[in-house]
């Protein structure tokens, strides 16, 4: 355990102010600050709302993690921060402070990838993440299938959403609904008391000739809404429960059925599934359902590790120190649209590390 590297993460790519700190594959910390709240009344995140309570957040979500985890920032092994895909400014915000604090303790900067930062986080949970492991992301801004024989270096797409994510649905729904935001939660919430079969939603990307892993939930929001519009224009009462758990059902069973046919296409035996998504109680049942089925072991988070937050960028970031990955350099910028194949932003030249003062200049 002694060797085992303590890395402290921060994630700033959407709403959530997250810093986390591991030792290792063990979970320390996991501060999150989110403003969610303030984003409510518009009904999505606002991307300036959100860069400024970053800035607000940052300082004392550090402190908080570090007293929570009960280490001092001069014994830490190095920095990681979400490089990229998010929200330009939002990243911006984390990639600053992460640089700011890394080379005024002297440690080692780490750029990190929030996908694969997302599948990281199951080794906190699970241990060591098997390899080759199929990832199923689906979160409010991505919709993915992965392939990582490597999560420090190598990561395939095998499919994305062409349009919505999956997330982006739930919330969707739960606004033509009513229901607030964000709308998974809520939708799974009223989907437990409602007929998943009571409306046949159509199942996106299914057909014959589709492709087999890509994901499209549009045709389906128009569905769903133009269902609820037909029941509202007739004066009817829309079943709040039934449209909830039918969409649900939509969703998962796509997710699941693609996720499935994945692993067993390339011969994987390990699913894991994570982002937001990955907290929707029927997606669990039925992806454990269809794993068992197919002899695949599923692996899914607890929630609160499903959701951005600070302890994946860390778990990443153990990772790219026990690997013996190269620090990103400190010109690294946040890149809104990094390529899910890039795990890491790697510095041109690794050596940089040792010309930093080792002086702890923070206390
Ligand atoms: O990973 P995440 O926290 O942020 C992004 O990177 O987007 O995911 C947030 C998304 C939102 O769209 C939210 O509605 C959805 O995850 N979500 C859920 C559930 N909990 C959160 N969707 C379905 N069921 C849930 N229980
Ligand atoms: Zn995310």
């Amino acid at each position: 355990m002694a060797d085992q590297p303590l890395v402290l993460g921060i994630e700033t790519s959407c709403d959530e102010t997250g810093v986390g700190i591991v030792h290792g594959t063990t979970l320390l910390a996991d501060a999150v600050a989110s403003s969610v709240d303030e984003h409510a009344r518009f009904g999505g995140v606002v991307p300036e709302v959100a860069s400024r309570a970053h800035l607000e957040a940052m300082v004392p979500t550090i402190d908080r993690a570090l007293q929570e985890a009960g280490v001092a920032a001069k014994d830490l092994d190095g920095i990681a921060v979400t490089a990229g895909p998010g929200l330009a400014g939002a990243l911006l915000v984390g990639v600053s402070a992460a640089k700011t604090y890394a080379y005024a303790l002297g440690k080692p900067l780490y750029g990190v990838n929030h996908l694969a930062s997302h599948i990281c986080v199951d080794q906190l949970e699970h241990g060591p993440l098997p390899e080759p492991t199929m990832a199923l992301l689906v979160s409010g801004g991505h919709s993915s299938l992965l392939l990582s024989s490597d999560i420090t270096s190598d990561v395939r797409p095998m499919g994305a959403t062409i349009d919505d994510a999956a997330g982006e649905a739930f919330d969707k729904i739960a606004r033509v609904l009513n229901l607030g935001f964000p709308g998974g939660p809520v939708i799974d919430r009223y989907a437990r008391e409602g007929d998943p079969e009571a409306i046949a939603f159509p199942r996106g990307l299914t057909g014959p000739r589709d492709p087999a892993y890509d994901f499209s939930f549009s045709g389906l929001k128009t569905a769903v809404a133009r269902w609820i519009e037909a029941r509202r224009a007739a004066g009817e009462e829309v079943p709040v429960r039934d449209v909830a758990a039918s969409f649900q059902e939509a969703v998962v069973d796509v997710l699941t059925r693609k996720a499935v046919r994945a692993c067993k296409d390339e011969g994987v035996d390990h699913l894991m599934i994570g982002g937001g998504v990955a907290a929707n109680s029927r997606l669990r049942a039925l992806a454990q359902e269809r794993c068992e089925q197919a002899g695949i072991r599923l692996r899914v988070p607890r929630p609160k590790l499903c959701t951005d937050n600070g302890a994946m960028v860390a778990a990443l970031g153990a990772e790219m120190v026990a690997r013996n990955r190269a620090a990103s350099d400190w010109d690294l910028s946040a890149d809104s649209s990094l390529p899910v194949t890039d795990p890491h932003v790697p510095g041109r030249d690794h050596d940089h590390v040792h010309e930093v003062s080792k002086e702890n200049l923070y206390p």
